[in-house]
């Protein structure tokens, strides 16, 4: 998952395309470039690292030039070198590409164009000499050449593509991931996604599927890849998401943290607004669940509540599985499809495959512009705004709190929970944020626990029932953050085999907050600590049973068991905050990782 920035414009372009690939550095920071146009044909320069190294390159070899492309990488052929860096350019320099994607294809494409030199291990710079070579049969024209060259990859696509015989011109395409294109005053941009072009513009168009566009600095024009003309309104956006409002917090990620205070209010409101008018209808018999990394956690919540609550069997799916799998999608089947971005690739195809087996799709995303919230037939925006840090933090509470809120409504609207407590379980909602507040207000308590414990030992999160998830969950935090081994299993299966793993040099934290299952928990926490492994519960305010039990308790206020799991995800994201600064890791930007996943 890369990133790609485009301007065409009156100002210089090496500027506005650095700053737009800044705020694109979370799609993937492994290498970066730009390529520029003036009089004088096409420039170039390209780094290996942060943006900042390409910054430090221009300022010792300024570009100059009116129009330009800027890619940040996120290396999936050919390792990070600056030979794979993008731009990537055809054999006689007069055409370059940036793409964001992968092409599936391009060893027989490659295969193919035997007369072209080839200066990288990447599929990308297939497309440039594949353009070179279908320029001729296009009588030069570059967006004809371009429209060619796409009927013939397989694969995943956003590219954008300027040549020096085409002056002031940009070409930009796409297929299987997203491209957004900024209209401005005599300039226009490009980009993989609209915050990138909002310190220049509000004025979107978001190019669909199979579509590609001829972009000067007066405007676009939208062609599908048969150069049909599409006619596209700009969308007028009202949301902001400036980097430089991370404020005084040290990164967007504990900024995020401490945004759930707020942030699980606002989606209380959007669900108390809007899940009247999902529609469940009553035909459906069986709901499939589709997520990645945290929202398949979410996703597991989801599950356990609108199980019990209101009897529907509910299968969870790693998207990645199930856009393979042989799943009995149906009219019967409601999808529902949860991705924070909108973008993950995985999570698209399952719901596409979703959608053409007869089933409803209902969308669980924070990007309303998103290509989910497009292609889904029902949508629940989540209300956590833009997040910065690729650690999913505040948009992992939402997700909890929407599911459980939606598992309750369809409990109601099914009369297996009475109106009266369905009211009461609402009133507890929304005392939410006042928890958080509560939890947040422990940081420092956190930051101690996670210093002392996070050297020299490999971590256990053990849960059950509706905290199984959490457990998942701070696993999955500990692990991409800080690099510290850690797993998130079932507390009752650790003596089918990983209990086999556990010595002193272990950390097991119990998600424990006072429930049904906390006796069994406790008695799986005794099975650990008599191998040795030190113990750090999430437990609830004044419960006293696990204090014989464990050598650290993080607490959180009583709520209703339901809604725990909202609450005991925020010390396990504090805990492996901490544990990673004490660590010196890259917080926002962790080591091989990028916020959304647009490749499969
Ligand atoms: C979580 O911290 C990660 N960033 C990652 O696992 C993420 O949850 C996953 O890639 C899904 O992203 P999505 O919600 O945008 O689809």
């Amino acid at each position: 998952m890369c990133g790609i920035m485009g301007y065409v414009g009156k100002r210089e372009a090496p500027e506005v395309l650095v700053d737009g690939l800044k705020r694109l550095e979370y799609r993937g920071y492994d290498s970066a470039g730009v390529v520029v146009q003036n009089g004088h044909g096409l420039h170039s320069e390209k780094t290996v690292g942060r943006i900042a190294a390409l910054e430090s390159r221009l300022k010792l070899h300024p570009l100059r030039g009116r129009s330009g492309l800027g890619h940040t990488r996120w290396a999936t052929h050919g390792g990070v070198t600056e030979a794979n860096a993008h731009p990537h350019f055809s054999c006689d320099g007069k055409i370059a590409v940036v793409h964001n994607g992968i092409i599936e294809n391009y060893a027989e494409l490659r295969a193919g164009l035997g007369g072209h030199t080839f200066r990288s291990k990447t599929d990308t710079e297939v497309l440039p000499h594949l353009i070179e070579e279908l320029l001729e049969r296009s009588g030069g024209e570059l967006l004809r050449a371009v429209s060619l060259a796409l009927r013939k990859i397989h694969g995943s696509v956003a590219m954008a593509v300027m040549s020096s015989d085409a002056p002031g011109l940009l070409i930009a395409a796409r297929m299987n991931c997203p491209l957004v294109i900024g209209l401005g005053s005599g300039e226009t941009l490009l980009a993989s996604d609209t915050a990138a072009l909002l310190p220049h513009t509000r004025r979107i168009v978001a190019l669909q599927e199979n579509e590609i566009a001829e972009l000067d600095p007066t405007g676009c024009q939208v062609f599908d890849f048969a150069l049909n003309p599409r006619t596209r309104e700009p969308e007028e956006v009202r949301w902001t998401a400036d980097p430089a409002l991370r404020g005084n917090y040290a990164h967007f990620m504990l900024k995020e943290i401490h945004e759930q205070k707020a942030t699980l209010a606002a989606e209380m409101q959007a669900r108390l607004d809007d899940l009247g008018g999902v529609q469940v209808p009553s035909s459906v018999r069986r709901i499939v669940v589709a997520g990645c990394g945290s929202a398949w956690n979410a996703g597991i919540v989801g599950k356990s509540v609108i199980e019990e609550q209101a009897g529907i069997p509910v299968e969870v799916g790693f998207s990645s599985e199930l856009r393979y799998g042989g799943h009995p999608f149906g009219p019967d089947v409601l999808t529902i499809a949860i991705s924070q971005s909108g973008e993950t690739a995985d999570t698209l195809a399952a719901a596409r495959l979703a959608q053409s087996r007869g089933s409803r799709v209902l969308a669980l995303t924070n990007a309303k512009g998103s290509t989910l919230a497009r292609e889904a037939d029902q949508v629940l925006l989540m209300r956590a705004g833009p997040e910065m840090g690729v650690a999913a933090t505040k948009t992992y509470t939402s997700q909890v709190l929407s599911l459980v809120l939606l598992g309750l409504e369809i409990a109601r609207r099914r009369g297996t929970i009475d109106a009266r407590s369905h009211r009461a379980l609402l009133r507890e909602a929304r005392v939410l944020p006042f928890h958080a507040r509560r939890i947040l207000a422990r940081s420092p308590e956190i930051a101690a626990c996670a210093r002392k414990y996070s050297a020299g030992y490999s971590f256990m999160y053990l849960g059950r029932h509706l905290n199984l998830a959490t457990a998942y969950e701070g696993a999955l935090k500990l692990k991409e953050i800080s690099y510290l081994h850690a797993e998130g299993y079932g507390a009752g299966e650790m003596k089918h085999g990983p209990l086999a793993l556990v010595t002193d040099r272990m950390v097991c934290v119990a998600i424990a907050p006072t429930s049904r299952v906390t006796g069994k928990l406790i008695s799986n926490i005794q099975e650990v600590r008599a191998r040795g492994a030190r113990v750090i519960s999430i437990a609830t305010e004044g419960d006293a049973d696990l204090e014989p039990v464990s050598d650290e308790i993080i607490r959180i206020p009583d709520c209703p068991e339901i809604f725990a799991p909202v609450l005991a995800a925020i010390p396990v994201q504090l805990f492996a905050y901490h544990a990673a600064v004490r660590l010196g890791r890259d917080i926002d930007r962790p080591r091989n990782l990028a916020k959304s996943v647009t490749v499969e």
